[in-house]
C-alpha cells in the first residue's frame, strides 16, 4: 500500500466534513428524524471476506461500515484488513465509540479524493461505501475503484437517492438552515448583538435584544412542529442565552461564540447541499452501471433499498471480471 497523502489545501466542503467527524458523529444514516441501521446487510456482505482478504470503504466518515467490516472479521476470527478512505481529515479511532479490539484491524487515510486513492493497482478484495461514493466525481473514482481492485473483486455500495423520506427531510433542513443565515434572520441578528456588545452602544444592544426574543418566538411557532433536535431550535435556545449573555460575559467571548456558530450553520449547509447533489435517480442509477461496465467493472446493477417501507437510497453491485 501507497500511503502518501494528498497535499492539496482541503476544500470547504472537505473542512465541512472534518468538522463533522471531527465533533464525534458516528454516521449519517437518519431517516427523517430518526436513526436507522443497515448494519445486517453489510454484516452479510462482509462475512464473505476469507482470512488474507483486503476491504476498502470508501468516503468512510467516521468508519460506521469499515467498524462493521472489522467486527465481522474478529467474530469469525478471520485475519481481514480494513482500509477506510475519506477527504475530510479523519481519525475515527480518536472520536468514534468503538470497541478498542477493532481499533487494530482498521486503517484510516484522511485528506484523500476517491478520484485519487494512494494505493497500489490489485490492492483490494472488496469495495464498500454507504452515503459516500456518489459525492465523488463518478467517472474518475469509478476508474481508481478498478485500478485497485483485484480480479474478481466486489463492490457494494448504499447511494443517496433524490427521491423518498431521507431526501425531503435533508433538503427541508437546508431550507431552514439557509433561512437562519439570511439578513434579518437568527445569524445576521447575533452578529449584530455581538458587534454591538463590543462597541459598548447601549441602546442598540437592547434594540437588537428584542429584535431577537421577537425572532425566536417567531421561529418557535412557525417551526413548531418540528422535533426539538431541530437545528433551528438549537439556534434559538444559543439566541436566548446571547441575550441574557450580554453585559456578564465578556464581548470577545461573545464574538467568538458566534463567529462559530455562523461557521457550524454554514458547514451544514455545504454538506446538505453536497448530499443535494449526491443523490441519484434511477436513471443517474442505471447510467452509473452502465459507466462501469464500460469502465471494465461487469454485472453492474442496483435496486432501491427500503427501510420501514420507505426509500432510504439504491444499492449499486458490481465486480471485477
Ligand atoms: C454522508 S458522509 C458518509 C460517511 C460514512 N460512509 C457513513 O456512512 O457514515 C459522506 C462522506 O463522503 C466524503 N466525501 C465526499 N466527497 C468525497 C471525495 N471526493 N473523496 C473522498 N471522500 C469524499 C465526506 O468527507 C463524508 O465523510
Amino acid at each position: 500500500m501507497q500511503m502518501t497523502k494528498d497535499t492539496h489545501q482541503p476544500s470547504a466542503k472537505a473542512l465541512s466534513w472534518t468538522r463533522y467527524w471531527r465533533s464525534g458523529f458516528q454516521n449519517t444514516c437518519f431517516f427523517a428524524d430518526k436513526a436507522f441501521s443497515v448494519e445486517s446487510d453489510w454484516q452479510a456482505y462482509f462475512s464473505t471476506a476469507a482470512t488474507g482478504t483486503k476491504i476498502i470503504d470508501l468516503a468512510t466518515g467516521n468508519g460506521a461500515v469499515a467498524w462493521i467490516a472489522a467486527a465481522v472479521a474478529r467474530d469469525s476470527n478471520r485475519d481481514v484488513a480494513i482500509v477506510g478512505v475519506d477527504f475530510a481529515d479523519i481519525n475515527p479511532g480518536d472520536v468514534a465509540t468503538v470497541d478498542a479490539e477493532l481499533l487494530p484491524r482498521v486503517t484510516f487515510v484522511g485528506s484523500t479524493d476517491l478520484a485519487e486513492l494512494p494505493f497500489s493497482d490489485a490492492e483490494f478484495d472488496f469495495a464498500s461505501s454507504q452515503f459516500g461514493f456518489e459525492y465523488a466525481q463518478e467517472s474518475a473514482a469509478l476508474l481508481e475503484l478498478k485500478r485497485v481492485l483485484k480480479p474478481g473483486g466486489k463492490v457494494r455500495f448504499l447511494i443517496h437517492a433524490s427521491e423518498g423520506a431521507v431526501h425531503e427531510a435533508s433538503t427541508q433542513r437546508l431550507r431552514r438552515a439557509r433561512l437562519m443565515l439570511e439578513s434579518g434572520q437568527i445569524i445576521p441578528l447575533l452578529e449584530e448583538l455581538a458587534k454591538a456588545s463590543s462597541n459598548g452602544s447601549a441602546p442598540r444592544i437592547t434594540k437588537v435584544q428584542k429584535r431577537i426574543s421577537a425572532k425566536v418566538d417567531l421561529v418557535g411557532r412557525k417551526f413548531k412542529q418540528l422535533p426539538a433536535d431541530d437545528l433551528v431550535f438549537e439556534l434559538c435556545r444559543e439566541a436566548k442565552m446571547f441575550v441574557t449573555a450580554v453585559g456578564q460575559v465578556p464581548a470577545a467571548e461573545l464574538s467568538a461564540r458566534v463567529r462559530y456558530l455562523a461557521e457550524e450553520v454554514r458547514a451544514y449547509t455545504l454538506r446538505l447541499n453536497a448530499m443535494q447533489q449526491a443523490a441519484r435517480n434511477a436513471g443517474q442509477m442505471q447510467g452509473m452501471c452502465q459507466s462501469a461496465d464500460v469502465l471494465g467493472f461487469t454485472l453492474s446493477n442496483y435496486e432501491a433499498y427500503y427501510v420501514d417501507n420507505q426509500q432510504v437510497g439504491w444499492i449499486f453491485l458490481s465486480q471485477i471480471p
